[in-house]
């Protein structure tokens, strides 16, 4: 299949991040189109599209927004989440900085559909540039009638506040995020209640990523049925960025359409394999790391579930066989140990003890028993705490001890790692 970039068709031109330049490319058609439509019916177009979340957990957009319970007397609010603090990730900065009013126009149709008045964009601090662009094309969408009172022409009003995070990963967790955006510490909530039912200020809230919402204008205006024909299946539709990073000629992101075989998006996107690659992760570091026998994986949510591991936030990281698994491991539960916000002492403690296990491992004091020991700390951290980040690290150690224990083993024989013979 021929495919055309949609997200990133015009990130190159100079003024793409304007309203000008914006109206020039795309013209607002998919808004226009959803102001013409009812709540259910956008819905129903957005659930036919078979869209399912950019942001790692790959949940169905127009179900999500079906659970909005609507004439509950309160607001509903849409929050977009932009933290992109999964490593390897780094596409929702590619979309924030060059198409905000794509965005914009996402957040607006997904505020139609679900009946909110106010969204909030949560950006992760480090992303100055991206801040200054946001709320520029925020004031922008404002001053031309896009966004506010009557958002273009129509009796429908809809406000966007641009809100700073600062730099913590356990925000981009939803319910972390809602906490940090109404002033509090990102911690996240006990679920039920879903944010969908009592989110920001206890009101109905969507949260979605970025790159979901950049994909409603097109969806919009080109129809669920066009969508749903790009990707694997109708339950692995549309197009997708990747990250690509490591150990490849040309690193970056790219778009193709899901479902695109793992060595064909290194060899035709980047530039090809730099070396002879080991190990891939495919969709950000707490997804299940890939070794050889998947290296032709087709890219999409359910074929790298049923391989064990999963598509995540699309961030591809490349290692090749130069490259100590165990360091990558130990930089991976390094992350986490940092990252756990505390509150659930699975994460707290599980986090803790695997960096400090693999480090002794790493410095040559690794014991008999270790590997066996990291498991049986990763199996009592799943499924047991607030939020997943915990599952998450142990999901993601679990994947090198699968796939890479015989070096893990070697490690801890001869007290340094088997590729440095
Ligand atoms: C620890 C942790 C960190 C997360 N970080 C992000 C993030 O940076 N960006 C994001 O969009 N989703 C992140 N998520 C997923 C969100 O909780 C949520 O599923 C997502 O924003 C929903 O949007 P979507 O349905 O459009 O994918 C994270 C989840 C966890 C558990």
């Amino acid at each position: 299949m021929n495919f055309q970039p949609v997200l990133t068709r015009h990130v190159i031109q100079p003024d793409s991040h304007t309203l000008k330049g914006y109206e020039r490319n795309w013209g607002h058609r998919g808004l226009r189109k959803a102001l013409t439509m009812t709540s259910p019916q956008i819905i129903e177009e957005v659930k036919a599209s078979g869209l399912r979340g950019r942001g790692g957990a790959g949940f169905p957009t127009g179900m999500k927004w079906s659970f909005v319970p609507q004439n509950t007397g309160k607001p509903s609010y849409i929050v977009v989440n932009g933290d992109e603090g999964e490593p390897g990730t780094f596409k929702d900065k590619v979309l924030l900085e060059n198409e905000p009013h794509m965005v914009l126009e996402g957040i607006a149709i997904a505020a139609r559909a679900v009946g909110a008045h106010q969204a909030f964009i949560y950006i992760r601090g480090e992303f100055t540039d991206g801040i200054r662009i946001m709320e520029r094309a925020v004031a922008e969408a404002r001053a031309a009638g896009v966004l506010g009172r009557g958002v273009l022409g129509s009796d429908y009003a809809l406000d966007v506040a641009v809100m700073a995070g600062a730099g913590a990963y356990i925000c981009g967790e939803e319910t972390g995020l809602i906490e940090s955006l109404e002033g509090k510490r990102g911690h996240p909530r006990l679920r039920p209640p879903f944010p969908a039912v009592e989110g920001v200020f206890r009101c109905p809230t969507v949260v979605n990523n970025v790159e979901t919402l950049a994909a409603l204008p097109h969806i919009l205006e080109r129809g669920a049925a066009w969508f749903s024909g790009i990707g694997s299946n109708p339950k692995n539709a549309g197009f997708k960025l990747f990250c690509v990073s490591g150990d490849v000629k040309k690193p970056g992101v790219c778009e193709a359409p899901l479902g695109i075989r793992l060595d064909d998006l290194i060899e035709t996107h980047c530039g090809g394999w730099d070396g002879k690659p080991a190990a891939v992760i495919p969709g950000g570091v707490s997804a299940p790391v890939l070794d050889e026998r998947d290296f032709a994986i087709a890219m999409d949510f359910d074929t790298l579930a049923g391989a064990g591991s999963m598509l995540g936030s699309g961030a591809v990281i490349v290692l090749n066989n130069t490259r100590c698994l165990l360091r990558t491991a130990h930089r991976i539960t390094r992350f986490f140990a940092h990252e756990s916000c505390g509150q659930c002492s699975p994460c707290r403690e599980g986090t803790h003890w695997l960096e400090q296990i693999l480090r002794r491992l790493l410095d040559g004091r690794g014991r008999e028993g270790d590997l066996a020991l990291m498991r049986d700390i990763c199996e009592g951290m799943m499924g047991t705490t607030i939020c997943v980040l915990s599952d998450g690290c142990a999901m993601a150690l679990l994947g090198f001890l699968d796939k890479f224990g015989d070096a893990f083993e070697a490690h801890q024989k001869d007290g340094r790692c088997p590729r440095s013979r």
